[in-house]
């Protein structure tokens, strides 16, 4: 089963995601950044995958840009596409083209808080429970159909930094474990 991993930032999902590639039985043919200095390209470099980087501040386009990313894509025609980090809404007809075929893992337990900041959002809210969602990416941003949600507590200890490291940590384990299960599908 061969995946493409869609990033724009640090990358921490998509080195989980490689690094679990043997015992999932999964291959990533290929990794997506629309960030030429995204800190996940050194991780596709460790691993010897291909990244293709096309740097979105060149266009003013998005039907454009996006047209790239479905040549892109049909070229490879994998059987999963992955968003890890991937911070560009991505444009109706893409996500029709490839549609039940895209997942997206989200930092909040949606519907709340889609969009930016959750974990200061959930800590505002005075929650008590907090934790990741995966989703089918529809053309709504973070609403499509979830496919699994796993939370914690919220510790009166807790603030904006560790959410974030408890969330990643939980992250980590549970979208190379949804990969597996989704290609057994
Ligand atoms: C993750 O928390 C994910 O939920 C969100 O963006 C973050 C990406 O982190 N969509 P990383 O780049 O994988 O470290």
């Amino acid at each position: 089963m061969r995946i493409v991993v869609f990033f724009s930032g640090t990358g921490t999902n998509l080195k989980s995601i490689l690094e679990h590639q043997k015992k999932y039985n999964y291959e990533v043919c290929s990794c997506f950044t629309n960030n030429p200095i995204a800190g996940g390209i050194g991780f596709c470099n460790e691993y010897k995958i291909d990244c293709k980087i096309i740097d979105h501040k060149n266009f003013n386009d998005r039907e454009k840009y996006d047209g790239l990313i479905n040549s892109y894509l049909e070229n490879l025609n994998p059987d999963l596409i992955v968003l890890a980090g991937y911070m560009r809404i991505m444009s109706k007809s893409l996500v029709d083209n490839w549609e039940g075929q895209i997942i997206n893992i989200h930092p909040s337990l949606l519907p709340k808080y889609p969009g930016l900041h959750t974990h200061q959002r959930a800590l505002e809210a005075k929650d008590k429970v907090h934790g990741s969602t995966i989703h089918f990416v529809t053309s709504e941003l973070d609403s499509g159909p979830i496919i699994r949600q796993e939370s914690f507590e919220i510790e009166p200890s807790d603030n904006e930094e560790s959410l974030i490291n408890k969330v990643k940590n939980l992250e980590h384990k549970i979208y190379p474990e949804t990969i597996s299960f989704l290609i057994k599908q």
